[in-house]
């Protein structure tokens, strides 16, 4: 394991108009290492996400990478730096084949013609250094593609930019038993490939099947980042709906009257 985040946030906040829905937010991403961000609906989970890639600017707050500040002002700052999300919708267009869809506005060009030949054999390259064997054609449209594999196309496309963070929102959220295992497998090898992998999940099971640390936001705080090693199935599920679990977590109640907190919310809801 890394000691040094690739990626590191500090006092992050983000509102809406008048709803703050980040608040003196910090998170790290490690090399090498599969960061599970849990949290609620609601939490703050992909507005969280989209401050790293660039497409919500942020109210307050430092970024990190590689040991220098940045500023990551637009989606052209993030993959600058090769931040890459695989976003839950996916954005793979039905009727392109995979080279298009994970070529799409990044086209290789020879000339004014598209480097077809290229842009081919830079696809196969990243399916089968992700040991991807269950594309049977580069040129077969994504909508004759299972949930699965539609999947680990989008992965790829992410892995394919010379990518360094690959941020994961819930990609395993559509699929059965068997094709939730292959794309966790696969979140694996990006990690130990070297990248920092940051995922979004609400499946405990996942989260724990992958993760080396989890971050839990709790009505848009950070309420911890632990090793998963470190932690109970049931101390994350309650984090999630509490906000705390023994030591670990809020200090105190979250005040009330400021923030949409449901009643029920000191319940613990453990598993
Ligand atoms: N563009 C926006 N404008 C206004 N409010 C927003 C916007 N995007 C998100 N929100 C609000 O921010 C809060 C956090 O939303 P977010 O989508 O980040 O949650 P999440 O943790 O990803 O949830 P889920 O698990 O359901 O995907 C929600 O209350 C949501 O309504
Ligand atoms: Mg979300």
């Amino acid at each position: 394991m890394s000691a040094t985040p690739l990626l590191e946030l500090r006092g992050i906040d983000k509102s809406f108009g008048p709803v703050q829905v980040l608040r003196d937010v910090a998170f790290a991403a490690y090399p090498g290492e599969v960061t599970a961000l849990v949290g609620d609906n609601g939490a703050g989970k992909s507005t969280l996400v989209k401050c790293i890639s660039g497409i919500h600017p942020t109210d307050a707050g430092q970024f990190v990478f590689d040991g220098r500040p940045v500023s990551i002002n637009n989606p052209r700052d993030a993959s600058g730096l090769g931040i890459e999300v695989v976003y839950q919708d996916l954005a793979l267009c039905d009727n392109l084949d995979i080279v298009q869809n994970m070529f799409l506005g990044r086209e290789k060009r020879s000339g004014i013609i598209l480097d077809e030949p290229t842009m081919e054999q830079m696809a196969a390259e990243t399916l089968a250094g992700l040991s991807v064997r269950t594309v049977k054609s580069l040129r077969q449209h994504v909508s004759s593609l299972s949930g699965g594999q539609r999947q680990t196309v989008a992965i790829a496309k992410a892995v394919l930019w010379n990518s360094k963070l690959v941020i994961l929102d819930e990609p395993t959220a559509a699929l059965g038993v068997a094709q939730t295992a292959q794309v966790l497998e696969l979140v694996r090898r990006l990690a130990d490939n070297g990248l920092a992998v940051v995922l979004i999940s609400h499946n405990m099971n996942d989260v724990f099947a992958v993760s080396d640390r989890i971050a839990a936001l709790y009505l848009g705080q950070m309420v911890a980042q632990v090793k998963t090693t470190d932690i109970t199935h049931a101390q994350v599920v309650e984090l999630i709906t509490a906000g705390r679990t023994g030591g670990i977590g809020l200090a105190t109640e979250p005040a009330n009257g400021d923030n949409d907190t449901p009643a029920d919310s000191t319940a613990g809801g453990l598993a």
